[in-house]
């Protein structure tokens, strides 16, 4: 039995304070990673994700339940578990008065790199950032994109066994996010393990194997996008914009979500006419697409991934 990067059993947290209500930030969840996956965690705002992870990675003790690092408990065993992590935390900031350059070597210094290797490992993350030409000025100097690249690269430099990402395109422009995927498909190419949370439905489905939703603490379900997708039973959706009223015959061509006003109709090619034709005579309009992880999330957890509320 090879063992797992991470092993999640019935995690429970609840935030307790003298001050304010508690709060069950975890419920219990439970998940794999095997070794070399990359794996994503989706949620909404306050769904949990980072409440996980910090758990995972030493920060924050359970209220219940356990996770294991290749076979350590981290909750018990933090010090057998941390050389083997390393960890972007949301809205993490790197050293003011370092500079990129600087904060990565340093970083892997205090790692247990010895100079030259922490040296070439440097400019080798520096460049997969698109760093190389801010390398030398302080952090403070920096804009949000370029530190959130930052503490991306200093990660990725170490190419820890597991690495945790909460979040680590948020700010990004796209060319910079597809840099971050290159880089985090090449570390697990390489063996690592990596679990990270986000918010961009298209980057879980570009970047991970498998994927967790979680809702209030709770996992909803798991699999790979395929599936999430394939489970809505049609290639296609159909938005109409104010099309409730539509919305019991709709269901005869297929899955119908409601994302606020809108409609979604998940259908096949073969139906798309008629259902175009129907709201053509309602005056409504319409947009065709193919189905995205948005109306799988839609689907799973009853709204969607960026709505308020
Ligand atoms: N230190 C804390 N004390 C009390 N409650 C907390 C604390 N940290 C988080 N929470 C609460 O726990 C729940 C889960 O928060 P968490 O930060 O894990 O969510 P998240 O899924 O990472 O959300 P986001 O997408 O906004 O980052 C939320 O209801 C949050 O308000
Ligand atoms: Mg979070």
């Amino acid at each position: 039995m090879t063992t797992e990067a991470l092993l999640a059993r019935d995690v429970r947290k609840t935030y307790s304070s003298r001050r304010a209500p508690s709060v069950e930030a975890l419920a219990g969840v439970s998940l794999v990673v095997h070794p070399g996956e990359r794996v994503a965690l989706l949620g909404r705002n306050g769904a949990g994700k980072t409440t996980f992870l910090k758990i995972a990675s030493t920060l924050l003790m359970p209220t219940g339940g356990t996770v294991e690092v290749f076979g350590h408990d981290a909750g018990t065993h933090p010090d057998e578990v941390r050389p083997m992590i390393a960890v972007v935390p949301q809205e993490g900031k790197p050293f003011f008065h370092l500079t990129p350059r600087e904060q990565v070597f340093t970083y892997l210094r205090a790692r247990g790199y010895d100079g030259a290797e922490a040296k070439s490992r440097t400019e080798d993350a520096l460049g997969q950032m698109g760093l190389t030409e801010v390398a030398n000025r302080l952090s403070i100097t920096l804009s949000g994109g370029q530190r959130q690249r930052t503490m991306v690269a200093t990660v990725i430099a170490t190419e820890a066994p597991l690495l945790f990402l909460d979040e680590p395109t948020i700010g990004m422009d796209p060319f910079a996010r597809r840099a971050v995927w290159e880089s985090l498909r090449t570390l697990t190419r390489r063996g690592s393990t990596i679990l990270l949370t986000t918010h961009y439905l298209d980057e879980a489905e570009a970047l991970s194997q498998r994927l967790y939703i979680i809702e209030r603490g709770r996992v909803l379900v798991d699999g790979t996008a395929a599936t999430l997708k394939q489970e809505l039973g049609g290639s296609l959706r159909v938005s109409i914009p104010n099309g409730e009223r539509l919305s019991e015959v709709a269901k005869t061509f297929g899955s119908v979500l409601n994302d606020g006003e809108v409609l979604h109709v998940i259908t096949t090619p073969e139906r798309l006419p008629e259902l175009m034709a129907l709201a053509t005579r309602e005056h409504l309009t319409t947009t065709v697409g193919p189905v995205t992880l948005e109306e799988a999330f839609l689907r799973v957890v009853g709204r969607s991934i960026d709505r308020e509320e």
